[in-house]
Order: C-alpha cells, then structure tokens, then sequence
C-alpha cells in the first residue's frame, strides 16, 4: 500500500515539475519564442561575458573606424539591442571571431580571421553559421552561385554601404543612378540594385529582356528575384520554391494554377517554360515559337493526321489546308487547363 502511494506522489512531483518547466519556458523567453522564425539563430556558442578572447566592437572602433560606422547602420550593428542576442557575441567579432589577440599584437593580421583571404565557400560559412537556419538560404549549399564559388559577398556588402544612410530611391531600376553608382542598393545591404546586380554577371539576360515581348524586369517593375532564389534551391535554375514546376510563375498568374478538371498534362510535368520563354521572346505572349501551331505540333506530332469533319468545318478542324485551323487557340481556348472540356475549348 505504501508505495504504491511513494510512486503516485513521485509521479505527482514529476508532473510537477514538467509544469513547472513548461511555464518557465513559456512565460520567461517571450521575445525567443516570438522571434524565431524571423531571425537566425544566434548561432556562435560563447557566452562573451565568461570568454576573455573577446574585447567588443568599442575596441575595435579605435583602430576600425571607417569599419564600425559602416557596420553600426546595419541589422548586424543592432543585434545587441535585440533580447535573443543577450550575452551573446555580437559585433565584428560575430564575423571576425575573437580579436584579444590580434589587438594585444597590435593588430596583427594573422591574428584576426581575414575573409579577404579566404575563398568564397569558407567565408560563406561563416555567414551560413547564422543564415543557415533560414528558408530563405538553407538551400544555399544547394545552388550553382555555391557550386560556382560565389559566396554572399559576391553580391551582399558584409558591412553594408559605406556612405551611412543614404540609400537609392528605388528597389529596382534601370536609370543610371545604380549602374553608375556601385554600393547604391536600398536593401538587404546588396552591393547593388537589381537588376544590375545580376546582368552584371548575367550579361547574356540583358538581351533577352530587351525582345519585344518581355517581363519589365529592366524597366524594374519586377526583379530577378521574383522568380529566382539567389540562395539557391531544390528547383531547377534555381526558381522559387515550387509545388510543381511552376510555382515561381503563378504567384502572379494564379488563374493559370488550377487545379482543373482536366488539365494540360504538360504543364504538370514540364512547367510553363514549356511553351514560354520566361524572360523574353520575339514572339507575343512570350511562346516560343512564332506559330502556335508549330509549337502544338512538335508535341501533338499526330495531329497532322486527324481530319475531324464537323459542320462547322466541312474538311475537319484540324485539316492542313484551312487556315483557320492552323490557329489552335481559336478552338482550344482555355490552353492551360479547363473545368468543362477535355479538350479545353473553354
Ligand atoms: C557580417 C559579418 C561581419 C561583421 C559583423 C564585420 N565584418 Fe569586417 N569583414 C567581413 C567580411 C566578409 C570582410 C571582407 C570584405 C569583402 O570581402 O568585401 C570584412 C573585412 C574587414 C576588414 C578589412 C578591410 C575592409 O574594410 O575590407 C576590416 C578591417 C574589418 N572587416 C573590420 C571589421 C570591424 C572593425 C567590424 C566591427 C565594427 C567588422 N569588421 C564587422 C565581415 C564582417
Ligand atoms: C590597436 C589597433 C587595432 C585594434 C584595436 C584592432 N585592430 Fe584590426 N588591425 C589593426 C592593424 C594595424 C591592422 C593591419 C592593417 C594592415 O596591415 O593593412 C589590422 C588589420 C585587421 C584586419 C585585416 C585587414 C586587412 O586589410 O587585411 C581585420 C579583419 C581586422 N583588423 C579586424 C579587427 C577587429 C574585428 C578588431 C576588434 C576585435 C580589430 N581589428 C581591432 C589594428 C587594430
Ligand atoms: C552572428 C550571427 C550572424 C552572422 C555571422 C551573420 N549574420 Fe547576417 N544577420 C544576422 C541577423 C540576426 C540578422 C537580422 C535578421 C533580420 O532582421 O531579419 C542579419 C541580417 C542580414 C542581412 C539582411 C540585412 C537587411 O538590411 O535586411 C543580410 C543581407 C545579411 N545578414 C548577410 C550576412 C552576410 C553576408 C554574412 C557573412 C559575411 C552574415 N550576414 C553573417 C546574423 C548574422
Ligand atoms: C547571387 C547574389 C546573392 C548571393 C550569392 C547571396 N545573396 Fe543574399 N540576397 C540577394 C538578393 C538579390 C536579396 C534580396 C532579394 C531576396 O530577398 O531574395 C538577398 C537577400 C538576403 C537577405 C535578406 C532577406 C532575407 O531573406 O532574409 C539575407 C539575410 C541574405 N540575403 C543573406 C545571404 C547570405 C547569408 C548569403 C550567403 C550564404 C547570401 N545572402 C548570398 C542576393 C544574393
Ligand atoms: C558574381 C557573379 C554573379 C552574380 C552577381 C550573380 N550570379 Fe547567378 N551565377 C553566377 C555563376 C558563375 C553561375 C553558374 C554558371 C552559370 O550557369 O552561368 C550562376 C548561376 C545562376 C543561375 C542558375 C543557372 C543554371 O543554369 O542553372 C541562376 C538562376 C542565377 N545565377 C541567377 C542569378 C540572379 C537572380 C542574380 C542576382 C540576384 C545572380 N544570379 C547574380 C554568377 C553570378
Ligand atoms: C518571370 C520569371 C523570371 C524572371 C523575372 C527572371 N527569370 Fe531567369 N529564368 C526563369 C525560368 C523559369 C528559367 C528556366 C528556363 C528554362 O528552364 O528553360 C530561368 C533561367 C535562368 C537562367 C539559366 C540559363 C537559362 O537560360 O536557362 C539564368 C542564368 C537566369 N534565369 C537569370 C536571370 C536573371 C539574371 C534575371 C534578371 C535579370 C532573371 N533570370 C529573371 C524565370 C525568370
Ligand atoms: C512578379 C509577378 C510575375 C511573375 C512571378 C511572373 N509574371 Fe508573367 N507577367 C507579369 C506581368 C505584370 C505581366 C504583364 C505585363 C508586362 O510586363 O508586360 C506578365 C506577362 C506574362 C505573359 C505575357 C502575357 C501577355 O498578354 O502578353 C506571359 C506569357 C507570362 N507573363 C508568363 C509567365 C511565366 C511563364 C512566369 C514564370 C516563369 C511568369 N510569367 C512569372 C508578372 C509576373
Ligand atoms: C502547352 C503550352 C503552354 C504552356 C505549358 C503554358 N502556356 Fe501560357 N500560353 C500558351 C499559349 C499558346 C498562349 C497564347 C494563347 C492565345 O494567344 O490564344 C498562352 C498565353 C499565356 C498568357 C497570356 C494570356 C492569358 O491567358 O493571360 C499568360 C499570362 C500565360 N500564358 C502564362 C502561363 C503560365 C503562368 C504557365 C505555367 C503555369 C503557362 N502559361 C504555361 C501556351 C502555354
Ligand atoms: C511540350 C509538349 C506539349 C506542347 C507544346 C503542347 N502539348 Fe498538348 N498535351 C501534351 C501532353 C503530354 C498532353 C497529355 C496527352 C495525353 O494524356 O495523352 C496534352 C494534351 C492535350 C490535349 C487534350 C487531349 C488529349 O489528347 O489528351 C489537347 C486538346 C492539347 N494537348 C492541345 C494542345 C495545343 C492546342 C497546343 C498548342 C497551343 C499544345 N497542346 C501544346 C503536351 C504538349
Ligand atoms: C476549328 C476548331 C479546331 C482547331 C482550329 C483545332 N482543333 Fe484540335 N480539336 C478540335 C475538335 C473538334 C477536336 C475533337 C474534340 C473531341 O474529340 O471531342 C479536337 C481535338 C484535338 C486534340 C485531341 C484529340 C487528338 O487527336 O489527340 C488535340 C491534341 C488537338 N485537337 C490539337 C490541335 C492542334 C495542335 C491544333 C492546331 C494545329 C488544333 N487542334 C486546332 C477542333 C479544333
């Protein structure tokens, strides 16, 4: 009888104290829990306060000045105001590691991690150490900007913009001001606008956005960005995150998502870039090829055989010789997939 009673008031303490914990998890780390999902972990391990190898960002500024403003205007310079990033390393020595020795040297290079000599992959690490946490980037390992040895800051200013505060007007845009300006970005501390950015080693995508039918990526009504991960992915050429091919498309064009009754299989399995060039064409609604009947046929190769009598069309909608049928929309309309008609005339 007795210890039956011993285990119910065992129990009853560990039950206890499971409360206990949940509470104290709950109510004491608030702006943890409610951050987490928007701010990397604060990722080095140290507690900055017991590690006598580091001397804080002050110390630094005495002989880094240029360095410590710069920084001081960024999310990286504010962490320490942030409650997650208490007692946790913040300031330069997040990135450079701990700098006592490399000041009791008198700043002695070969003392302080330098990424200048570093190749790209290991001073991307540094910055995945806390990014990697992140959707947005954990895919950066990934990419082919990884692959390639483009490293973040191939395309972020670690420091952010020398010139303190003074940002570009706006997000995107052709004008001379970025393209003559280098470090003229209003965000994520980029080393400059999109597009520039990109066409500056993508030269090849200048022309394509400069066919007649085209995104107004250059006239900056929209950025690279939208449709690609600079961070890399699961996806093929690195377009957004997509359930299916298409899913960097239909952010903008939902009415072509369905899902339909009956649904063009194609663009299922390979994507709208089947039929479009996503960043310009010669021809109108960006298809790839001039007639859209070429482009039906390459697939659809039987087509050519199929005479369908109707009265509408007495050598058949399909016949070779009528032009109206060389125009495959007119009947098929709804081309991306239809509720009503398996062969999606609406
Ligand atoms: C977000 C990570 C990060 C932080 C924080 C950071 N640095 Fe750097 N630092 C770098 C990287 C990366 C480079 C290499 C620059 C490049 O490749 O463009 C660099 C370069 C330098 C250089 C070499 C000269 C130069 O300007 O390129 C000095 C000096 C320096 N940092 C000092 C500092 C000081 C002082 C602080 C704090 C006020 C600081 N850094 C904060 C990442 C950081
Ligand atoms: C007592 C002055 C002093 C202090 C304090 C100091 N440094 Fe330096 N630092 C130097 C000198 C001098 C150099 C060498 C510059 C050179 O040779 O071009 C240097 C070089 C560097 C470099 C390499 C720059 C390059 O161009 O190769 C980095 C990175 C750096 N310091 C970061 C830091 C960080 C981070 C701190 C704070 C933890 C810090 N320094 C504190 C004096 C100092
Ligand atoms: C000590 C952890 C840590 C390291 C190391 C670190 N970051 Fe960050 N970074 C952060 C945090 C935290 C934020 C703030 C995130 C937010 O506000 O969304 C941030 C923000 C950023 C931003 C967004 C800035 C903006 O204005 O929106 C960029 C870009 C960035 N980091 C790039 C880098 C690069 C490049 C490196 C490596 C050179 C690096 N970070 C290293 C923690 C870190
Ligand atoms: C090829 C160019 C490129 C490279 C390489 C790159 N970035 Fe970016 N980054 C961008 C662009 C463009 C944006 C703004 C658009 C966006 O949010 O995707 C951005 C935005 C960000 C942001 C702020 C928005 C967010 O997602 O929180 C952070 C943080 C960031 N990058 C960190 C990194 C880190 C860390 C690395 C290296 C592991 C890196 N970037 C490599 C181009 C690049
Ligand atoms: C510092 C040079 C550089 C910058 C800046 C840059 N890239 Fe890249 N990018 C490369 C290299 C190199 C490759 C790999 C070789 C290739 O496919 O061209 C690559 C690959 C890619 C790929 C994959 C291509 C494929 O065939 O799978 C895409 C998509 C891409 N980059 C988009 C962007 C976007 C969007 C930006 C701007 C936010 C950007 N890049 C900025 C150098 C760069
Ligand atoms: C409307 C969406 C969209 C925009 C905007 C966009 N891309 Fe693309 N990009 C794609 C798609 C989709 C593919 C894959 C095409 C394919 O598979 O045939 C692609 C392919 C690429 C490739 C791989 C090479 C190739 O031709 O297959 C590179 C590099 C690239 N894009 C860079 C860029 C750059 C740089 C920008 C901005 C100047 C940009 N893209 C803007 C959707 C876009
Ligand atoms: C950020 C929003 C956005 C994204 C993402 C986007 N588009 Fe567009 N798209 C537009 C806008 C806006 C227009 C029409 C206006 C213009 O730019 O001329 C357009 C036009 C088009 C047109 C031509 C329509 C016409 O009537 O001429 C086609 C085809 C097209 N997009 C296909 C795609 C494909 C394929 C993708 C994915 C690779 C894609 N879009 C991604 C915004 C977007
Ligand atoms: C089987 C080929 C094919 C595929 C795959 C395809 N399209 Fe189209 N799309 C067309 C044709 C053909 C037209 C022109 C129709 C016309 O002019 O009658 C068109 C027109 C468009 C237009 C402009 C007219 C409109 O209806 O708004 C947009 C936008 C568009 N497509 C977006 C997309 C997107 C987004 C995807 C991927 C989800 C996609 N397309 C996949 C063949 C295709
Ligand atoms: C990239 C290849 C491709 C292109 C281009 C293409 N289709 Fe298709 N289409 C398919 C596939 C795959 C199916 C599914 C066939 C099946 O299930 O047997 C299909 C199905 C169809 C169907 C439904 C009837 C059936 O056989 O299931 C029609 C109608 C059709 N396509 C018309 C067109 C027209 C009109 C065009 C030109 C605007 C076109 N397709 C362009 C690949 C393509
Ligand atoms: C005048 C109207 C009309 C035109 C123009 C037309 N079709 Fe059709 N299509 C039809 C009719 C009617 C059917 C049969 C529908 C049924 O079986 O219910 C059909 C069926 C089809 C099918 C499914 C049956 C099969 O044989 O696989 C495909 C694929 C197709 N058409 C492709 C095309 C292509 C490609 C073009 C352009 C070269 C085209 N159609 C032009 C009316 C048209």
């Amino acid at each position: 009888m007795a210890s039956t009673k011993y285990l119910k008031l065992g129990m009853l303490g560990a039950f206890a104290l499971l409360l206990f914990a949940w509470v104290v998890i709950t109510f004491t780390t608030p702006s943890m829990r409610s951050s987490a999902t928007e701010l990397p972990d604060p990722a080095p391990e140290v507690d900055s306060q017991i590690d006598d190898k580091f001397v804080g960002s002050e110390t630094c500024k005495a002989c880094h000045e240029d360095q410590f403003k710069a920084v001081e205007q960024t999310k990286h310079g504010k962490l320490g105001e942030l409650a997650a990033w208490k007692n946790k390393v913040v300031g330069c020595e997040s990135c450079h590691g701990p700098g006592k020795d490399h000041v009791d040297g008198g700043g002695d290079k070969t003392k302080i991690k330098n990424f200048k000599e570093m190749d790209p992959k290991a001073a991307s690490e540094t910055c995945l150490s806390c990014h990697a946490g992140k959707e947005n980037h954990n895919n950066f390992r990934r990419g082919d900007h990884w692959r390639n040895n483009i490293g973040c800051t191939d395309c972020h200013s670690a420091h952010g913009p020398s010139f303190g505060p003074q940002r570009a007007g706006s997000t995107t845009f052709i004008g001379d001001a970025a393209a003559q300006r280098p470090n003229m970005a209003n965000r994520a501390m980029l080393k400059n606008s999109e597009p520039q950015l990109c066409i500056g080693c993508h030269t090849e995508t200048k022309a394509q956005f400069s066919k007649p039918f085209h995104h107004k990526v250059l006239e900056g009504t929209m950025s690279c960005s939208d449709c690609h991960n600079p961070h890399g992915g699961f996806d093929q050429k690195q377009t957004r995150l997509a359930v299916g091919a298409d899913q960097s498309c239909i952010k903008c064009h939902s009415n072509k998502q369905g899902p339909f009754v009956f649904e063009h299989a194609v663009l299922k399995i390979e994507g709208c870039s089947a039929c479009h060039s996503p960043h310009g064409s010669q021809n109108p609604k960006m298809l790839k090829r001039s007639s859209i009947r070429q482009l039906c046929i390459e697939c659809h190769t039987s087509i050519q055989n199929v005479e369908l009598i109707t009265s509408d069309n007495p050598g058949g909608p399909h016949a070779q010789n009528s032009l109206r049928s060389q125009n495959c929309t007119i009947c098929h309309v709804a081309i991306h997939g239809s509720n009503s008609s398996k062969v999606f005339f609406r």
